[in-house]
């Protein structure tokens, strides 16, 4: 096995075990290659172990309902389908995709025509982000690609189709930022590429809330309980891209990543250009929280 595939295991339901990658084949006819006709979710493990399985795997039959996709499969079976894999990988930590397909069709959208939904469940291993960006934080643009309307779709489903945050990333690097902040049709900020947002302004922690249109994260989530339980609630508001500019701190959140600071908006530094304290803070507590870091 190459080195760039070692620790990398596919699990199919078609075959019913973990694959090596390159023997991990499905349907050209895939709705979920075709047309990102799919939901998934992204989680890592820590010391081995999924962290906030069970929300994800909620999440995961919360999107499959929205597109009316009816999953098969159980939580227990899921859940089987992660532990083989994870054990035929053998990585000392991972991130763990789980995506479910409407399965395959003829050469036509119509749902109706879909066979039976394809689980797959990829193993790779945890690619741990350099520490700089924990301690530097990251620079983002306000990009001119918009959430699509909750209205065509909406963002708390988490489906394959991802092809205006591809569009938001794509034009953030040509702006020469690391990541994308999108705005709603309305123009309000709304989230990362892949992250929700948060900011601290007059003394204040606040993020987007649902209505915005917004996914509605797992990470997001956390952060809320362990920042109320610092004292420090959280409100769930409408943030202007204004706001977002002259914030005094602001960080992104998602399960890969956990909260990452961003220290420059559109090529200007937040605040003095430095992580703040509360983030920080947050950063530290979220990865005592899922066991990243050893407890104090
Ligand atoms: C659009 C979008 N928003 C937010 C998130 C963060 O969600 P979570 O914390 O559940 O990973 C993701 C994660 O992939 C995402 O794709």
């Amino acid at each position: 096995m190459s080195a760039a595939k070692m620790g990398v295991k596919v699990y199919l339901s078609t075959a019913g075990r973990p694959l090596d990658p390159q023997q991990a084949t499905i349907s050209v006819f895939d709705r979920g290659f075709l047309y990102g006709d799919s939901v998934y979710e992204t989680l890592r493990t820590a010391r081995g172990k999924c962290v906030e399985q069970v929300r994800h795997l909620a999440r995961l039959r919360q999107s499959a309902a929205g597109i009316g996709l009816g999953i098969p499969f159980t939580d227990a079976d899921i859940v089987e389908a992660i532990e083989q894999t994870l054990v035929a990988a053998q990585n000392d930590e991972s991130s763990v995709r789980i995506v479910v397909t409407r399965g395959t069709s003829a050469l036509t959208i119509d749902p109706r025509e879909s066979t039976t939904p394809l689980l797959v469940v990829y193993v790779t291993p945890l690619k741990r982000h350099p520490p700089e960006l924990y301690s530097g934080g990251l620079s983002v643009r306000i990009v001119d690609v918009r959430k699509t309307s909750h209205r065509s779709l909406d963002a708390s489903l988490k489906t394959g189709n991802y092809l205006n945050n591809i569009q938001a990333l794509r034009q953030a690097h040509h702006g020469d930022a690391q990541d994308a902040i999108m705005l709603n049709h309305e123009g309000a900020v709304a989230e990362g590429a892949t992250s929700n947002v948060f900011i601290v302004a007059g003394g204040q922690l606040l993020t987007p809330s649902l209505k915005t249109g917004v996914l509605n994260g797992i990470t997001r989530a956390v952060i809320c309980e362990l920042a109320e339980s610092l004292g420090h609630p959280v409100h769930e508001t409408t943030i202007w891209p204004k706001q977002l500019r002259a914030a005094d701190e602001v960080f992104l959140t998602s399960s890969v990543r956990g909260a990452v600071p961003v220290t420059t908006i559109d090529g200007a530094p937040v605040n003095d250009g430095r992580v703040g304290p509360l983030t920080e803070r947050l950063i530290e507590h979220y990865r005592r929280h899922i066991g990243d870091i050893d407890p104090v």
